[in-house]
C-alpha cells in the first residue's frame, strides 16, 4: 500500500483507509477527482497530491461549515479547485447534466469527527445540546421535529431499521409520552428516555443505551440512504470510460446499497436467470475492484478507534 503521504491536525477529522482509496482511484497527473464528502479534506488531500499539480479537483459537502477547511486545501494545492455546498446526490446529478466528466469519484459516507465533536450540532448523547444532527443546517427537518412529529409506529421503524435497536417500540412508546407532556428540545431529554425505556441489564451492555438510537435519527434526519441511492447512479454518469468510483460506508445498510449497485452494474445482463440465454444483450458497465469490503487493519484502529465499522468498496468504468 502507498504511504500515507501527509499528516493531519489532531483536531481534524483522520481520514479512514487513506491509503487503500488512494491505491484504489490510482489519480494520475491531467485528470477530475470529486470528492463528494470533503469534510476537513483529508482524504482531499492525498488525492489531490497524486494530480501533481495537473487536473481539476471538485470538492463537495452538504455541510457549509467546512469551508475553512476547503481554503486551506485549496491554498495547499496548486490544481484548480472549485467547493460545491450541497447534497453529493443532487450535484452529480447536476454535473452528469452539464456534461462535466469526471476520472475518479469518492464518497467517504457520514459524519466527520467535526461535527461530533461540536455539541452544539446535537449529533452526540453525550453533550447537552439543541437536537439538531442537520450536516446541512438550513435543511427543513431537524432531529427535534423528527422526534417531536414522527408517529409511534414511524419513530419505532426508524430506531429499528437504520440503528437495529432491539427495544424500538419500548422507546418509540416512552417518547410519545413525554413529548405529548413536553416536547424534546435538548440531547439529554432524549438521551434520559432511552435510558429509562430499556429494560435495565440492556443498559450496560454494547456501548451507550442511546447510540442506536441517535445514530438511527441521524441518518434519517439527513436521508443518508436516500442520497448514496441517487449519487451512485449520478456518478456512473459522470465517470470517463475507465474512471474510477471508491466509497467508504459505516452502516451494513449504505455497504449493501453499494456492493448492489457495483454487482449489477458488473453483471451487466438484467434477464431473470431463468432464461436460458441472454436475451437483454445488456454489457457490465463497471469493474469491481473489491469483491470483498476492505476493512481497517489492526493498526489503524489503534490510532482512530472511530474507524472500526468502515467497509470500502470500489469499481471501476468499463472502457467501449
Ligand atoms: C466522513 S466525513 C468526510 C471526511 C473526509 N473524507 C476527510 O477526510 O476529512 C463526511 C462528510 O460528508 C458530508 N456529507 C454526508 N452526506 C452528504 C451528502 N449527501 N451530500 C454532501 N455531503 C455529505 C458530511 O457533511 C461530512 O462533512
Amino acid at each position: 500500500m502507498l504511504r500515507n503521504a501527509l499528516r493531519h491536525e489532531s483536531a481534524d477529522h483522520v481520514p479512514v483507509l487513506a491509503d487503500e482509496v488512494r491505491e484504489l482511484l490510482a489519480v494520475q497527473p491531467g485528470e477530475t477527482v470529486i470528492d463528494g464528502t470533503f469534510g476537513a479534506g483529508g482524504h482531499a488531500a492525498l488525492l489531490a497530491a497524486d494530480l501533481q499539480g495537473k487536473g481539476r479537483f471538485i470538492a463537495i459537502d452538504k455541510d457549509a461549515s467546512v469551508r475553512p477547511y476547503f481554503e486551506r486545501f485549496q491554498r495547499g494545492t496548486s490544481v484548480s479547485a472549485r467547493f460545491l455546498r450541497g447534497d453529493f446526490a443532487v450535484i452529480l446529478g447536476q454535473l452528469a447534466d452539464n456534461g462535466v466528466e469526471a476520472d475518479a469519484i469518492h464518497l467517504d459516507l457520514g459524519i466527520s469527527s467535526m461535527q461530533v465533536d461540536r455539541p452544539e450540532r446535537g449529533f452526540s448523547y453525550a453533550a447537552d445540546a439543541p437536537l439538531d444532527m442537520r450536516m446541512d443546517a438550513s435543511a427543513p427537518r431537524s432531529a427535534r421535529d423528527v422526534v417531536n412529529e414522527a408517529d409511534e409506529r414511524e419513530l419505532a421503524d426508524i430506531f429499528r431499521r437504520y440503528g437495529e435497536e432491539r427495544f424500538s417500540r419500548q422507546i418509540a412508546r416512552a417518547i410519545v409520552r413525554r413529548r405529548d407532556e413536553q416536547p424534546y428540545e435538548r440531547t439529554t431529554d432524549l438521551a434520559d428516555t432511552i435510558k429509562q425505556a430499556i429494560p435495565t441489564p440492556a443498559r450496560f451492555g454494547d456501548g451507550h443505551p442511546a447510540r442506536r438510537v441517535f445514530q438511527a435519527l441521524r441518518i434519517a434526519v439527513n436521508d443518508e440512504l436516500g442520497a448514496l441511492e441517487a449519487a451512485l447512479p449520478a456518478a456512473m454518469r459522470m465517470l470517463r470510460p475507465g474512471g474510477r468510483i471508491a466509497v467508504i460506508s459505516f452502516h451494513s445498510l449504505e455497504d449493501r446499497i453499494v456492493k448492489q449497485f457495483i454487482r449489477e452494474q458488473a453483471r451487466g445482463c438484467t434477464c431473470p436467470p431463468e432464461f436460458p440465454i441472454c436475451t437483454c444483450g445488456n454489457e457490465p458497465a463497471l469493474r469491481d475492484l473489491t469483491r470483498k469490503p476492505l476493512r481497517p487493519g489492526a493498526r489503524e484502529l489503534e490510532a482512530n478507534p472511530r474507524a472500526a465499522s468502515a467497509k470500502l468498496r470500489a469499481a471501476s468504468k468499463v472502457v467501449g
